[in-house]
């Protein structure tokens, strides 16, 4: 068997999955597409059209030269890298063969008294074509923009993949790429209100309009996400580990606000539904694509994977009118971003790469350091000086000379913050414990936005 072959037990596996969600898929069209139940089903497609393609495609993808150096082991072997790219492809593709599924019952109603081929009732006009009055036309465009946001963002990662595109010339590029479901957003939907927190009604009323602050606020939210996850990486397995976290902390959002809400009627139930719809493939693509990178990596995610997983949750936060309820899911990423302000805006050194340093000798990660080649500014050494003595925790961690000058500060990702607060430990140790933070934190999240927002706001806008 060579390195680009699945082993007989994969195959095997991999072929009942494929088979028993095809036939999963085929059997829902007895009734109506039942679109639910083909999103899971669609979920073990992507996973195991992901898996195979991933393992198939290596060896292409390094002959193209798309591989990178694992910087964290004692043999700093190349391995492919950007397989994101596959991942994104695969849900992309299978998003469109879903339509079909999604759209069934409308499609059906929508033309159930017509004669697809009835020119002579009027049924089509041959100068104007026909107009379905009953078909959500609405729906259609949402899922189509979300669709054209996600292609845009998948296209900007893969060339940041081959190019290296800098930090300034593509972080505003989500921000261009969300305008489709933006557009989409302000024709089907338009609300710009905001509810004011209880304590604030007196001084504010009961909501505040913000107008096209909104809008400049949901473009930020699509900049944000994809940009956020490319910045919490650069140990196997977290890029995607983070990402399925978050994608099943929205899943469970999604089931306890669908519990909540009295029928089936109520326009929240479509939003959560295609909030799931959107998920279970990507969790399913993802799940095949971690297990090719997870700790000791096969491959590498790159960045496409990165933008296309942000997009996925600022798509579904922002169409499924949710995006507040999204930034609680992300408080690790909010943190680590806060948190790398000094080095992104270059108040601090920014390496090209700030990823945690491996110790070939204990074979642990420590904190990585940035090396000052002028010592800092007193403003910044105070600055810097505050961070390393912060009560209880220290913030950074630095190396000065004997006159007490910085010579070197530790990068300033939560990566490395954990490794000066817990100590060296192992890559795949350190991931388990980020993504475990992840989850606790996301958990936490959704309890208050369930359970505590009441003591907030007036009225949970779900129930
Ligand atoms: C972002 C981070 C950078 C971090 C990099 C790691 C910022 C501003 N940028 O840059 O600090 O070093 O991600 O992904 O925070 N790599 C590993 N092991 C891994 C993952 C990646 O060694 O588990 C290395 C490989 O050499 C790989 C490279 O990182 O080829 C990928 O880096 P890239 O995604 O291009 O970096 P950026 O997204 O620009
Ligand atoms: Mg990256």
């Amino acid at each position: 068997m060579t390195d680009s072959a699945l082993s007989n037990q994969e195959t095997w596996s991999l072929l009942v999955l494929f088979a028993a969600s095809v036939a999963v898929i085929a059997n829902t069209f007895q009734g109506d597409g039942e679109p639910l139940v083909s999103s899971l089903a669609f979920g073990g497609v992507a996973f195991s059209i992901t898996y195979s393609l991933i393992v198939w495609l290596k060896g292409t993808f390094m002959k193209a030269n798309l591989k990178g150096r694992d910087m964290s082991k004692v043999k700093k072997v190349e391995i492919p890298e950007t397989m994101g790219g596959v991942c994104a492809a695969v849900y992309l593709l299978l998003m469109v063969l879903f339509m079909p599924i999604l759209f069934y019952s409308d499609i059906k109603s929508a033309t159930a008294d017509l004669d697809p081929l009835d020119l002579e009732n009027g049924h089509i006009q041959i100068d104007t074509g026909r107009v379905l009055h009953r078909f959500p036309l609405g729906k259609l465009a949402t899922y189509l923009s979300a669709m054209l946001s996600l292609a845009l963002v998948v296209i900007l990662g893969n060339y940041d993949d081959f190019f290296d595109i800098r930090w300034r010339h593509k972080v505003l590029i989500p921000g261009v790429a969300s305008m489709p479901m933006l557009a989409v957003y302000f024709l089907t939907y338009g609300i710009t209100h905001v509810v004011v927190p209880v304590q604030l009604v007196p001084y504010l009323g009961e909501m505040v309009d913000l107008g096209s602050l909104y809008y400049v606020y949901m473009a930020a939210i699509a900049i944000f996400c994809p940009n956020s996850i490319n910045i919490l990486a650069g140990i196997n397995g977290i890029e995607v580990s983070q990402s399925i976290i978050i994608a099943v902390l929205l899943l469970i959002n999604d089931m306890v606000s669908l519990s909540k809400i009295p029928g089936t009627a109520h326009p929240a139930t479509d939003l959560h539904l295609f909030s799931i719809y959107l998920l279970l493939p990507f969790i399913g693509a993802s799940l095949a694509l971690l297990r090719h990178n997870w700790y000791p990596a096969k491959v590498f995610v790159g960045d496409t994977y990165c933008y296309f997983a942000g997009m996925v949750f600022a798509i579904v936060g922002i169409l499924g009118h949710f995006s507040k309820t999204l930034l609680l899911l992300l408080i690790p990423q909010i943190i680590n971003f806060i948190y790398s302000t000094p080095q992104l805006f270059r108040l601090i050194p920014c390496p090209r790469h700030r990823l945690p340093h491996f110790n070939a000798r204990s074979g642990l990660l420590e904190p990585s350091m940035t090396e000052w080649q002028q010592p800092p500014s007193i403003g910044t050494t105070w600055f810097l000086n505050i961070l390393a003595r912060f009560p209880l925790l220290p913030l950074i961690k630095l190396v000065k000379d004997s006159e007490g000058h910085i010579l070197k500060s530790s990068n300033l990702t939560i990566l490395n913050l954990w490794l000066v607060w817990f100590g060296p430990r192992r890559e795949d140790k350190l991931a388990i414990e980020v993504t475990a933070f992840q989850l606790a934190l996301g958990l936490m999240g959704l309890f208050i936005r369930h359970e505590l927002a009441l003591l907030v706001f007036s009225q949970d806008n779900r129930a």
